[in-house]
């Protein structure tokens, strides 16, 4: 049995399952561990049955059964455990050997972690990979990164396994993304942008159906029309879905039973938090991981909305709009307006920490990347990478020509939109901070001179002027108008 696998996978929960599943039908000979070897065994005999998989009980058997120079990938929970199972799995391997982290970790992690094995010579990978359960079995989106020496060794299993797009369906969804932790970056913002997606689609859900009163049969027909036009993405047509549902219980549409508390694992936040460092304005994700913190506020908020006064009520009950159609057309285009927002927002944010880290991001490879296999899918990543084709300079995608008239062409439906809900009390934080990003970011000039007069007052942090280079005090007690 020595020496024949192509490649190792440790940790078989779903995702690590499915993968093994994905390789073996692709040709591959993995060899599959797990800490629990009652999983291993189950595995064995259940759902690799008859594939080109090796089940190992010790990790000592798994590097043993691998050719040379070893590829092991780790599909164990990010943070302590990866590090654990890292530090296990080094002393077993050899100069050339190679380590890949598919998990969703931290991009500084996988940064500390090539630092730590480089000098025993091993290579290390840091892989984010999209898609869910489906998606690992059948064809995931995969971002790696790390130690490029290690990429012509793992590139054929990869690319055979991620998911496929374009015109033949043979371009893969998988391709080198950079350096250090560029891999898992990618993935962290795939992920902060999924979570702005996710919460654009419930606001437009409560607008239609808290504003407009439509039913989940009405709500199914809205997102199957929308996932024909420019909305076309595997988020909306999952919520079509799912509002054709029912509950098996009490035979209610089961989207209608489940409790308005959201949960989150971490990397949306990480998205956000890494913006602050940055100093990036990523506003929309960062509401939207707000808003699932609002959301898991569950009975704070019962108890408010019976404490706090605003207005309630359908759009009908304010009289604000006549027509139904015209108005779930407007919120189309609030949503698409604001998801153009979003994907500035993060590829601005890939754009810093690429020039921070010096990664040399290929945006138009990211967007492409994403295009097929992953949670984001959308036709219109296909647009985003013709932007970045057109100018791979690009400041800022809302600059592009197609996306300049795209938000053009929607944004009085989209102010339209914003202040309905205002008016009716609905909150739309993850629309109105793309709203307000957009205005904040064409405005030759914004209201802080103001603020840089109170910090200098407060502070004497000083100020620039308008007229003159250089950094300036005033004594602004000494001149004031005196108060009385
Ligand atoms: C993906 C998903 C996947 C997962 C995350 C998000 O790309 O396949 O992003 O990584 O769904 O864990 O989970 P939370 O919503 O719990 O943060």
């Amino acid at each position: 049995m020595a020496q024949q696998c192509d490649i190792g996978l440790i940790g078989l929960a779903v995702m690590g399952q499915n993968l093994v599943l994905n390789m073996a039908d692709h040709g591959f000979a993995v060899a599959a561990y797990n800490r629990t070897t009652s999983r291993v065994d189950d595995f064995i005999i259940g759902p690799a049955k008859g594939k080109t998989v090796l089940g190992c009980r010790r990790l000592e058997d798994l590097v043993q059964t691998l050719k040379k120079p070893r590829i092991a990938m780790l599909m164990v929970k990010a943070g302590d455990p990866v590090k654990q199972t890292v530090e296990q799995l080094a002393p077993l391997l050899e100069p050339g050997d190679i380590i890949i982290d598919g998990g969703n970790s931290h991009f500084l992690d996988t940064e500390e972690q090539i630092r730590k094995l480089q000098d025993l010579g091993i290579l290390y990978l840091g892989a984010g990979i999209s898609g869910g359960e489906e998606g690992a079995r059948y064809g995931p989106s995969i971002m790696p990164g790390g130690t490029e020496e290690a990429w012509p060794l793992v590139r054929p299993i990869f690319q055979a396994i991620a998911a496929k797009v374009g015109p033949n369906n043979d371009i893969p969804c998988c391709e080198w993304v950079g350096p250090g932790g560029a891999g898992h970056y990618v993935k962290i913002v795939h992920n902060g942008i999924e979570y702005g997606d996710m919460q654009l689609i419930c606001e437009a859900y409560s607008l239609l159906k808290d504003g407009l009163g439509l039913n989940n049969d009405t709500l199914y027909d809205v997102f199957a029309e929308w996932n024909r036009g420019e909305l076309d993405s595997y988020l909306i047509e999952i919520t079509r879905d799912i509002f054709s549902v029912k509950d098996e219980k009490t035979g209610n549409a089961l989207v209608d039973m489940i409790l308005d508390r959201a949960g989150q694992k971490g990397t949306g936040k990480w998205t956000s938090q890494h913006a602050l460092d940055l100093g990036v304005p990523t506003t929309l994700i960062t509401e939207a991981v707000f808003a699932r913190s609002l959301s898991a506020l569950k009975k704070k908020r019962v108890r408010a909305s019976r404490m706090l006064s605003g207005p309630q009520g359908t759009i009908a009950e304010f009289r604000l709009t006549a027509n139904k159609d015209e108005f779930i057309e407007q919120v189309r285009k609030a949503l698409f307006a604001s998801k153009i927002c979003s994907y500035a927002q993060g590829f601005f944010q890939l754009q810093a920490a690429a020039a921070e880290y010096g990664w040399g991001l290929d945006y138009g490879e990211i967007a492409m990347l994403w295009r097929g296999g992953c949670i984001i899918r959308a036709t219109f990543l296909e647009d985003i990478k013709a932007a970045y084709d057109r100018n791979s300079e690009l400041e800022n995608l809302l600059l592009d020509k197609y996306f300049k008239e795209a938000v053009t062409a929607n944004q009085s439906a989209w102010r339209r939109v914003i202040c309905t809900a205002t008016e009716i009390g609905i909150p739309i934080p993850a629309m109105g901070a793309a709203l307000n990003y957009y205005d904040s970011y064409r405005s030759e000039r914004l209201p802080h001179n103001l603020l840089q007069a109170q910090r200098d007052y407060f502070g004497s942090h000083r100020y620039e002027r308008v007229d003159e280079e250089g950094n300036f005090h005033t004594d602004w007690v000494g001149k004031r108008r005196k108060p009385g």
